[in-house]
């Protein structure tokens, strides 16, 4: 018997058909890389219950009620946008091969294609039309017609240093069946893990059987820090800091869409795929600038009962590095003011280190800077 939660929809989603037959398949439609990232996660079930790319309904559902059309909550549309040229070509009913760079990923039979009102799904989704959010910016850069069908995912992308923490759903559930882990919380991060990070990814595992890292390690925006140094950072973190038996560290390979409360429903159904029972949810959870309030993305959660959700997310309160009681806290455990208190987050440890500041240990710990600071003196000097 198993103690993992049933992936979102009932089962997981597989699509992956590497031997299917394309040889009668002439045309194609091409994808930009977050729909390449997206085909390859629905093909292999991370986004269950979604066979493929939404259709006029569910999208519309989505965009309005954050369900699908059969009232399954889903937060994000996950779209395949193209240009007005492409779909001029395309028939209802037809057999498409999805590429990227000339190479064929999968099929799309298309099912209908449909013209998206991108501003009212800016603003139900990332709750702004201003082209400053990257989210809204990909949004309208992306192409103004969705095409929706079911999808054959036929080749995976190359995971190169990903490659030993590359798990696909169903490889992460035996991971954790096989740990005997009955209690797991998934841990979603675009940042180096900085000491806010790591206490209550903590504060969490003190009541679980294991803690599932899970960087997110698609698509983001260009100032945020590249996923392969990130990766380092995370090795030795983990290596110097965190029981090897109770933590498993794997890859996320999402696209971000920067949509705060949508996107940690989103983010909390996937990790439910993984096979985790918890998500962890902290201030200001895929956020970006001031588009959200600092609880908005755990108080959506209250939108949706526990058991269409079935995944728990734990909240956890700003925390930070206070002096006087020598550790970290939150206002939920520290009694001291303002000027004992070193605020963390992802965005103050990047601007120290591209103005050659070293965070210090009330940040990070020094291994995990040491591997930042030269990860950004290669980045500066290619
Ligand atoms: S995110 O875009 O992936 O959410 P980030 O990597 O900064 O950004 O955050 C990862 C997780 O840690 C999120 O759940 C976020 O809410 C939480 N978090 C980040 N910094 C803090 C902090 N100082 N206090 C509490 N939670 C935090």
């Amino acid at each position: 018997m198993s103690f993992l939660p049933k992936p979102h929809g009932g089962k997981l989603v597989d699509a992956f058909h590497p031997d299917y037959n394309l040889t009668n398949i002439t045309q194609e439609i091409k994808l930009d890389a977050i729909a390449l990232s997206d085909l390859e996660l629905i093909g292999i079930g991370l986004f269950s219950p979604l066979t493929g790319f939404l259709g006029k309904e569910d999208y519309e559902s989505v965009v309005e009620s954050m369900r699908l059309a059969d009232n399954t909550v889903w937060s994000i549309p996950v779209t395949l946008p193209v240009s007005y040229e492409t779909a001029e070509q395309l028939s209802v009913g037809g057999e498409y091969k999805l590429t990227f760079e000339g190479e064929a990923y999968g099929t799309i039979r298309v099912s209908e294609w449909y013209e998206p009102d991108l501003e009212k799904e800016a603003l139900n989704v990332y709750k702004t039309t201003e082209l400053a959010h990257p989210g809204v910016k990909r949004l309208f850069e992306r192409g103004p017609v969705y095409v929706a069908g079911e999808v054959v995912l036929i080749k995976k992308s190359e995971k190169g240093i990903f490659g030993d923490v590359w798990f696909e759903p169903k490889e992460t559930r035996a991971l954790f069946e096989e740990k005997g882990w009955k209690t797991i919380v998934g841990f979603q991060t675009r940042n180096p893990i900085h000491r806010a990070h790591e206490y209550i990814q903590k504060a969490a595992l003190e009541t679980v059987d294991g803690l599932f890292v899970n960087p997110l390690v698609g698509e983001t925006k260009s100032d945020d820090i590249p996923a392969e140094v990130r990766l380092k950072s995370y090795r030795v973190l983990l290596d110097n800091y965190y029981p090897k038996e109770r933590v498993q560290l794997g890859v996320y390979p999402a696209a971000m869409r920067y949509a705060g409360p949508r996107e940690a429903i989103f983010h909390a159904i996937a990790r439910k795929n993984f096979g985790c029972t918890h998500f962890i949810v902290g201030r200001d959870h895929a956020g970006v600038g001031n588009y959200y309030g600092t609880y908005d993305a755990q108080h959506i959660f209250s939108e949706f009962t526990e058991e269409e959700l079935g995944i728990k997310p734990l909240f956890f309160e700003h925390s930070f590095y206070c002096i006087k009681c020598e550790g970290m806290a939150s206002d939920k455990t520290c009694p001291h003011g303002k000027e004992d208190r070193v605020n963390l987050s992802g965005t103050k440890v990047r601007e120290m280190l591209r103005s050659g500041v070293l965070p210090p240990a009330a940040f990070s710990r020094k291994e995990v800077v040491e591997v930042l600071i030269e990860g950004m003196r290669e980045k500066t000097t290619v």
